[in-house]
This record gives C-alpha cells, sequence and structure tokens, in this order.
C-alpha cells in the first residue's frame, strides 16, 4: 500500500492524487483519499484503480488544503470500498500500510466500551483507539502517540483529525515513511518518489519514530517517544513520471528499453570506470568463503541465475533463498559469509525484513537495488544501483536483466579477485558480458515469432517451460511471467527433472516451451524434448540457428534465436521469455501493466 499526506496552500485533492499515481506500483485494489473540510473531515473512495477515484472526484469534489491518501493492496478484508482507506472513525481519519497484529487484541479491547467495528479491516481499529482515547480527554497528538504505544506489527500510518486542518500525525515501524518539506507547506509519503513533484527535501522517520507535522514544520519523536532530531535530506529524483513513449504498454516499452538500460549498467559495471571501481573497492569476494542471496518473486530468479555464474566462475558456494522464508528459518550467517539482497523498488517488506536479519550477523551486506533512495539501500552497507530507469510494469522485466548485468559483472569480480580464472579467460568474459545488449537488440528483432507462437498459446490452459543450467531460472521466470499477466497456469522445470514427475502431465493440451542454446547442454535437453514429443507433447523450442538444425525435428512451435557463445546467454534469452508472456496476455486482453490481485512492490509481510 502507498500513503500521502499534505498541508498546503492550495486544494489538497489534486496533490494527494498526484502522490498516489506514483505510489500505485505498491498496490492498486482501491484508493481513497480524506481532507479537512470547513473543520469536518470528509472522505472519497473508490474500488480499483486510481483512475476511478479520480473519476469519483470528478463528480463529487473533496475541499481542504489538509488531506491524506491510500492506495490499497488488500491484506485484511476483501477489494471493497468500505474496507478502503481512509478510515475514518468520529474524529479521526487513518491511512496505513502494513498489518496491524495485535487488532483482535484491541477490537476485544474496544468492545467494552461498545465500539464495534465497521469493516473488517486491521486499519479502522487504528481509528477507533484514537478516537476512543480523545473521547477519554486527550488531544489529537496525545490520542495519536497513546495508539501508537499500543500498536503491534507493521506500520507506516499518517492521522488526520476533524477540526484539525493543520495537523498530520505520521508514525513508522516496519514500512518506510518519508516527511517531505515545502514553502509554507509539508508532506508525507510512502517514498521520496510519491513527493517529487511538490518537494525533495525529506526527511526519513527512523523505525518507531512519530513525526507531528503542521505547515510550520515537523517535530519527531523516537520509539520511546522522546524529542529527536532527524536530518533533513535533499534527494536527487527524477520527477518525471516515465511516459509509455508510443507503446502501448509501459511493460512492452521496458522490454524494448533493454539494449539501452543494459549497455548503460554494463558500461558502468564492466567498463573501467566508476561502478566498476565502486565494486572492486566494495565487495573483496577473498575475504569470503560463501555468498548468500535473498529476493522475492523475480529478483529471486535473477540470484537464482547468477548462482551458475559465480559458482562456476568464482567457485563459490551460492545460497539463494526467497526473502519469506529465509527471514524465519535461523540461517546460519558468519563473517566469512556475504549476503546480497537483490530488490528493484527496494521496498519489498520480505526482503528488507531479511536484510535486517542478515545485518550483523553476515560479514557485508550488500544489495542490489534500482531504486537508490529505498530501504533496502539504505540499510545495506553497499547499494549498487541497476540503472535500470523507472519501472511502471508490475512485471519485472527492465530490472530482471539489469540485475543479471549487474550479478554477471559481480562473479566477474569474484572470479578475478579468487584467482580462479586468469587473465585471458577474464578478457573473454568480460567481452562476452559486453556483447550481452547487441543480443539483447537482436533477440528484440524476432518478436513477429514470438508474437505468432503467442496467439497459439492463448488457447491453452496450462504451460510448462524447461531449462537447464543458467535457462533453469529462465524456465521458471518464464512460468511466472504467463501466470502474472495471462493468468494461464504454467509451471517451470530443470529439463532434467521432467522425468521424475511432471511428465504424467504431458498431452496435448499443454505446450512445452524449451530454452535450448546449442550449449553443452544441449544434447541431453533434446533428449528431454524427445520424452515430452513421445509422449503426444507439443514442444515451443527456443534455440539458435545450429540448435534448431540439430534438434529442430518433430517441434510444433520454433523460435529462432541468435547464436550466443559463453555463459551469459541467459539474459538474452529473457526477452523471449517476456516477450511470450506479453503477447499472449495482448492477446488474452488481460490488464498487461497492472494485474490483478498484484503490487508492484509489497510492503507487507
Ligand atoms: C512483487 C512483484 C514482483 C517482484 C517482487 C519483488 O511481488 O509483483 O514482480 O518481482 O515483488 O519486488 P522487488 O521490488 O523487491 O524486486
Amino acid at each position: 500500500c502507498g500513503i500521502i499526506g499534505v498541508l498546503g496552500n492550495h486544494q489538497a485533492s489534486p496533490i494527494l492524487v498526484e502522490g498516489l499515481k506514483r505510489l500505485e506500483y505498491r498496490g492498486y485494489d482501491s484508493a481513497g483519499i480524506a481532507t479537512v473540510n470547513g473543520g469536518r473531515l470528509e472522505r472519497r473512495r473508490a474500488l480499483g484503480k486510481l483512475a476511478n477515484l479520480s473519476d469519483a472526484l470528478v463528480h463529487d469534489p473533496l475541499r481542504g488544503t489538509a488531506g491524506i491518501g491510500h492506495t490499497r493492496w488488500a491484506t485484511h478484508g476483501a477489494a471493497t470500498t468500505v474496507n478502503a482507506h481512509p478510515h475514518q472513525r468520529g474524529r479521526v481519519a487513518v491511512v496505513h500500510n502494513g498489518i496491524i497484529e495485535n487488532y483482535r487484541a484491541l477490537r476485544a479491547r474496544l468492545a467494552a466500551h461498545q465500539l464495534t467495528p465497521e469493516t473488517d479491516t486491521d486499519t479502522e481499529t487504528v481509528a477507533m483507539l484514537c478516537d476512543w482515547h480523545m473521547s477519554q480527554g486527550l488531544s489529537p497528538i496525545e490520542a495519536a502517540k497513546a495508539t501508537v504505544s499500543e500498536l503491534e506489527g507493521a506500520y507506516a500510518l499518517c492521522f488526520l483529525f476533524e477540526g484539525e486542518d493543520d495537523l498530520i500525525v505520521a508514525a513508522r515501524k516496519g514500512s518506510p515513511l518519508a516527511v517531505g518539506w515545502g514553502k509554507g507547506e509539508m508532506f508525507v509519503g510512502s517514498d521520496a518518489l510519491a513527493l517529487a513533484p511538490m518537494t525533495n527535501e525529506i526527511t526519513y522517520l527512523e523505525e518507531g519514530d512519530i513525526a507531528i507535522v503542521t505547515r510550520a514544520g515537523a517535530t519527531f519523536l523516537n520509539a520511546a517517544q522522546q524529542p529527536v532530531s532527524r536530518p533533513r535530506r535533499t534527494v536527487d529524483l527524477d520527477s518525471a513520471i516515465a511516459d509509455k513513449a508510443g507503446h502501448r504498454h509501459y511493460m512492452s516499452k521496458e522490454i524494448a528499453e533493454q539494449p539501452d538500460v543494459l549497455a548503460n549498467a554494463l558500461e558502468y559495471y564492466a567498463g573501467d570506470n566508476e561502478g566498476g571501481q565502486m565494486l572492486e573497492a566494495g565487495v573483496d569476494f577473498s575475504a569470503f568463503d560463501r555468498v548468500v542471496m535473498v529476493a522475492c518473486g523475480t529478483a529471486s530468479l535473477a540470484c537464482l541465475v547468477s548462482k551458475y555464474w559465480v559458482e562456476q566462475i568464482a567457485q563459490m558456494p551460492v545460497d539463494v533463498d526467497i526473502a519469506s522464508e529465509f527471514r524465519y528459518r535461523e540461517a546460519p550467517l558468519d563473517a566469512r559469509t556475504l549476503a546480497v539482497f537483490v530488490s528493484q523498488s527496494g521496498e519489498t517488506a520480505d526482503t528488507l525484513a531479511a536484510l535486517r536479519y542478515a545485518t550483523g550477523k553476515a560479514g557485508k551486506v550488500v544489495s542490489v537495488v534500482n531504486a537508490l533512495e529505498s530501504s533496502i539501500a539504505r540499510e545495506s552497507d553497499l547499494a549498487l544501483p541497476i540503472l535500470a530507469g523507472p519501472e511502471i510494469g508490475v512485471a519485472s522485466t527492465k530490472a530482471f536483466t539489469c540485475q543479471l548485468a549487474v550479478l554477471a559483472s559481480l562473479a566477474l569480480q569474484a572470479g578475478r579477485q579468487r584467482g580462479t580464472i586468469d587473465p585471458a579467460q577474464q578478457r573473454l568474459l568480460t567481452d562476452q558480458l559486453r556483447q550481452v545488449p547487441g543480443q539483447v537488440a537482436q533477440a528484440l528483432a524476432i518478436a513477429p515469432q514470438i508474437k505468432a507462437v503467442s496467439a497459439q498459446l492463448a488457447r491453452y490452459d496450462h504451460v510448462l517451460f524447461l531449462g537447464r543450467g543458467a535457462l533453469y531460472p529462465l524456465a521458471l521466470e518464464g512460468a511466472l511471467k504467463l501466470k502474472e499477466i495471462s493468468y494461464i497456469h504454467a509451471e517451470g522445470y530443470a529439463s532434467g527433472e521432467l522425468k521424475h514427475g511432471p511428465i504424467a502431465l504431458i498431452d496435448e493440451e499443454m505446450p512445452v516451451v524449451v530454452l535450448a542454446p546449442h550449449d553443452g547442454m544441449f544434447d541431453k535437453t533434446v533428449s528431454n524434448m524427445q520424452e515430452v514429443m513421445a509422449r503426444g507433447g507439443k514442444i515451443v523450442m527456443i534455440s539458435d540457428g545450429p540448435g534448431l538444425k540439430d534438434g529442430g525435428d518433430g517441434a510444433w512451435q520454433k523460435v529462432e534465436m541468435p547464436t550466443i557463445d559463453g555463459p551469459f546467454a541467459a539474459i538474452a534469452y529473457a526477452v523471449p521469455v517476456q516477450e511470450l508472456a506479453y503477447f499472449t496476455a495482448v492477446e488474452k486482453g488481460t490488464d498487461v501493466d497492472q494485474p490483478r490481485n498484484l503490487a508492484k512492490s509489497v510492503t507487507v509481510e
């Protein structure tokens, strides 16, 4: 979820909606705003995309210069208008990101005062509790402080009060929150990006902090509710929301940008410049015995690809974990372990919690992020930017390949520092890595072939993806992408694992997409394909010219990729995998950029 607050000199509702637009990546199940209008709290909320709220505001405007807003990714309570934020009880309106874990206990306490909930949400309980404290004679600020001290769980909160059009109380525990400084105006937002059109003067709240915000400025209390000063920083943000540049969807624009952004990232990390020096100075692989990599979703699949590279090139064991498991597993870490956290947004709650678990236990905590102002970047010892530029489509594309480019550069550095590759191998691998942007451009040129296959795939309910080696995680990514945006059930498997179970599913109703570059594993992959075809399965073979010639007989559909030497073929193979999902989704008419039930960045556990 994303939250925003404004104490301004102009009508608040357009500012709130603009801020929410920039936070829609955090969820879009519903949206709402509340203002203080002539002393009274008023709200407008709408189900679904932010556009629905904007439409509602055209017909039924909301006046007032002080307000709060929210875009929701449903946790407690279905995505309905009643459950949409802001929640209001009595004289208090609240927007919330996170989960209040003790809300049932708090509800029970309030029930003893004949106060009953009107929604299914944990957030309403916060507004009820605060209003109850006010009914006991506490001022709005004291009531908000008392409320916050009773909450368990994770939250970023903004309180707005009836009769108070120069006050927002904000609190942070577990979910990020920033206060923005304007001229005679003040702002609150989930991240600096949301506030970018208004101000780039930002104070980030620390864990447990409360901010008391008026138009004159903000004061801060720490977790013990003692006054504390927090630094004000000027952040460097590109305030323009990226547009679609003539593409029908952000996703297609972002797929198409990959040769350029990859060239930038590789120039930075694999050229002889600042990024390379930063890597060199920042990570000394000879000081570590192993690497632990943690992430969620597509970012975790980037980690899985890089496991093949780091292990092969640097002979260093790599454990890859999804963050939601890692954080509770009590995984042993020590000073000889390098911990790497990969996140496009830098705000994913599971990844952030995993990073906090590792801090102080692992020898070094490195993050690989797109958003350098994010919580994950700020809390790591070293943050490596992937330089992908804003990624708006919920399904990650250019961030994934840029993550791969950075992780490949790290693998090369590890091999160099540990002496597992000689200078000639270093040169060869660096050359091969520098060819990736060109290969990705060539892969983009085969879009018509992918489109034709997608028109077929759209008619099926189930699809399997197979790959070997570094292409195995790409098979997982292919299945993930197809599920996410076309809603077709898909599974990814290591080619060699097919015979150990999933082969039972094979029939003519379940196409099998095989990612098979003509590499050292090619013959084995072809054998696995034969096993599928022998059982009446339909193969979509994605390979290069030599591969299709040697192994393409009998395939249902063939896609010809450029020929790629060396270990980094997985990066270019991301393109057909992304486009298969994209064109299939377009064929089916689903919402490509904002698929149902998902959020770009999930900021709750
Ligand atoms: C969400 C998105 C995924 C993304 C994952 C990790 O679930 O829907 O596409 O891969 O979060 O996001 P991050 O910002 O941490 O890379």
